[in-house]
C-alpha cells in the first residue's frame, strides 16, 4: 500500500470491505483519523495516521517478510484452480498484497520467500543481483565427474542463446548433489541436469542469498524473517 492513501481505500484494504462498504462506514461516522471524526472519502492518511474503525484501531502492518517450508503439491501462485497454494498455508493479515521472491515448482520442496516488498523481491531474484539459490538434487542417473564440471562450467539449455553461468556443484553421493546457481531460468536446475543427459527426481531449495530455510520449520511451516535476514 503506498501513502498518502485515500482514506476510502484504507478503510476498505485494511478492513478487508468492499469499497462501498468502507464509504457507508465513513458516512455513518463510524471513521475517525487522529481522534478526529473524518467523512472525506478522499482524505488523505499518511503512513503513521491513527486511523480507527468501528472501535478499533486499524493498523497498517508495513512491509512484512516470510520464509515457508514449502511441501511438494503446493503450487507458487496467489490463486490455483486446481492445486492448494503456498498462500493456503500462511495465516496473516491482508495476504493480498503479498508475493513470491522466486517460485518453486509444484514438486519442488523447500524454502520460498514471501513478501509485500517489491524492490526487496527484486533484489532477490533479477538477474542482475546474482543471488546464489542453493539447491538439494536427487537424480536418476549417477552423476559423472563430466557432468559435474560441465555444471559448473555452465551448459546449454534449450532454447536460450547462451550458456548457464558458472554454478557451484557439489556431489554429495552417487546419485546427489548440492547445487548453487545465481540465475533462475525457468525449471532451470531441471532443464541443466537434462543438459548433461541426466534427470532431477527430487529438488529441495536450501538457501536464497543469505537466507537458509530453518530447520525448525517443518514442511508446511513458515516463520517471519530476523532483521538480519531481511538485510540481503
Ligand atoms: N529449478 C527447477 O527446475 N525447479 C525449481 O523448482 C527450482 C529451480
Amino acid at each position: 500500500m503506498k501513502f498518502p492513501c485515500r482514506l476510502d481505500k484504507f478503510i476498505s484494504h485494511l478492513a478487508e470491505l468492499p469499497r462501498s462498504k468502507a464509504r457507508a462506514a465513513i458516512k455513518r461516522q463510524d471513521v475517525s483519523v487522529n481522534d478526529e471524526t473524518v467523512t472525506a472519502f478522499d482524505f488523505q492518511i499518511k503512513a503513521q495516521d491513527s486511523v480507527v474503525f468501528q472501535g478499533e484501531q486499524l493498523a497498517f502492518l508495513g512491509k512484512r517478510y516470510f520464509m515457508l517450508h514449502k511441501p511438494a503439491g503446493y503450487v507458487c501462485a496467489n490463486v490455483d484452480e486446481l492445486h492448494p497454494t503456498v498462500f493456503d498455508l500462511l495465516d496473516e493479515p491482508n495476504m493480498a498484497d503479498f508475493h513470491i521472491a522466486g517460485r518453486l515448482d509444484i514438486d519442488t520442496t523447500g524454502l520460498v520467500l514471501i513478501t509485500n516488498d517489491g524492490d526487496w523481491s527484486h533484489r532477490i531474484t533479477s538477474p542482475k543481483h546474482q543471488k546464489l539459490k542453493t539447491y538439494l538434487v536427487e537424480t536418476l542417473e549417477p552423476l559423472t565427474s563430466q557432468a559435474l564440471t560441465q555444471l559448473r562450467e555452465g551448459v546449454q539449455l534449450h532454447n536460450e542463446k547462451e550458456l548457464t553461468r558458472p554454478a557451484i556443484a557439489d556431489a554429495l553421493e552417487s546419485y546427489s548433489l548440492r547445487l548453487s546457481i545465481s540465475e533462475g531460468k525457468y525449471h532451470q536446475v531441471k532443464r541443466m541436469l537434462a543438459a548433461v543427459g541426466n534427470k532431477v527426481v527430487e529438488l529441495h531449495r536450501e538457501q536464497v542469498a543469505n537466507i537458509v530455510l530453518d530447520e525448525n520449520l517443518q514442511s508446511g511451516e513458515y516463520r517471519a524473517l530476523t532483521d538480519a535476514e531481511i538485510k540481503i
